[in-house]
């Protein structure tokens, strides 16, 4: 079975029904995310038929600013039913022969629950990073919270502000979270760009006295949205400001239509995965992080 490109963006909606068929559950939200070039430095995706047409399996590799420096992610995929058969052997050594000459590293996330695939990815030298943990809520009868004396909230969904340059230096100043450790910067340029097409941002600002204090930030896709990163300045911290935060993106996020909202931690964190509890999110999955040198 011959591996051969897959065009983008034409074929993204394909390998995203693909992937969420063989692990329902990987979010459809931030897959469409990743194969949205817009926000990749580059982007290759492949596909594996049957002899007959059907989709036997499919993988893709990506850089882009907000992965760390030399770093490619990667996603291999094939069909449970035609495991074991070397599909998934094709489809990375594709990736590998194909790879830009600056990546020196892989980075891939493997569902925790999934034995077999976490096999698969040690024996291709993968290592674990981290364990992060994925939690889900029902928005049901959100409600935005009562207002407190001199915080504001706004909307601020396409992340444009008058002073952005004080509210980019508040969202790098957040950044306390393990992933950061690890290269994965977070920037209002990079954030804006997130949402692939047929998804939109759902952004919550929350001010002290005016200053840039707190940030929420989601990507929607019909009737769920994923909330990518919230965080707080760690001068303002210890007075529930992500929690409030996140109420009002939730709420915002009722009045849109969203229904679930789905986010994702390290196990570690315990601060935001703490706010979680209290806004009713519970486990949905867990993800090993692993990364390998460039073979
Ligand atoms: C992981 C996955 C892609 C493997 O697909 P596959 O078609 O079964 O893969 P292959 O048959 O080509 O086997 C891949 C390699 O792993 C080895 N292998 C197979 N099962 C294994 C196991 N349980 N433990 C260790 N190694 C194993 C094979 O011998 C083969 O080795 P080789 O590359 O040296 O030839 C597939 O299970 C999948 O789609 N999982 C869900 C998505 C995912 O988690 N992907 C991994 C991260 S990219």
């Amino acid at each position: 079975m011959e591996v051969i490109a897959a065009r983008l963006p034409k074929n993204a909606s394909a390998i995203v029904d693909f992937v969420v068929d063989r692990t329902p559950k990987q979010d459809r939200a931030i897959l469409r995310s990743e194969l949205n070039q817009e926000t990749a430095r580059s982007l290759r995706a492949y596909f594996v038929h049957q002899h007959a047409g059907t989709l036997a399996g499919v993988s893709f590799a990506r850089t882009a600013s907000n992965l760390p420096e030399g770093a490619a992610f990667v996603m291999v995929s094939t069909r449970a039913d035609l495991g074991g058969r070397g599909l998934g052997s094709g489809l990375i050594a594709k990736i590998l022969a194909d790879l830009e000459s600056h990546v020196n590293r892989l980075v891939t996330c493997v569902l925790a629950d999934d034995q077999e695939s976490l096999g698969v990815a040690r024996h291709w030298g993968f290592q674990d990073v981290q364990l992060s943990v994925t939690t889900s809520v029902v928005l049901t009868g959100t409600a935005a919270p009562d207002p407190t004396k001199g915080v504001t909230f706004e909307a601020c969904d396409d992340l444009a502000f008058d002073d952005d340059e004080a509210v980019d230096a508040m969202l790098l100043a957040t950044q306390t979270n393990p992933e950061f450790d690890l290269g994965l910067i977070l920037r209002l340029v990079s954030l804006r760009k997130t949402p692939a097409p047929g998804q939109r941002p759902v952004a919550v600002l929350t001010r002290v006295e005016r200053r840039p204090a707190a940030i929420s930030f989601a990507i929607a896709d019909g009737d769920q949205m994923h909330v990518v990163y919230t965080g707080v300045d760690p001068g303002l911290r210890g007075r529930g400001l992500g929690l409030l935060t996140k109420q009002v993106l939730h709420s915002r996020a009722r009045e849109l239509g969203i229904r679930i909202a789905l986010t994702d931690n390290d196990e570690s964190n315990t601060g935001i995965r703490r706010v979680n509890d209290q806004l009713g999110y519970t486990r949905h999955s867990s993800w090993y992080w692993m990364m390998r040198p460039r073979p």
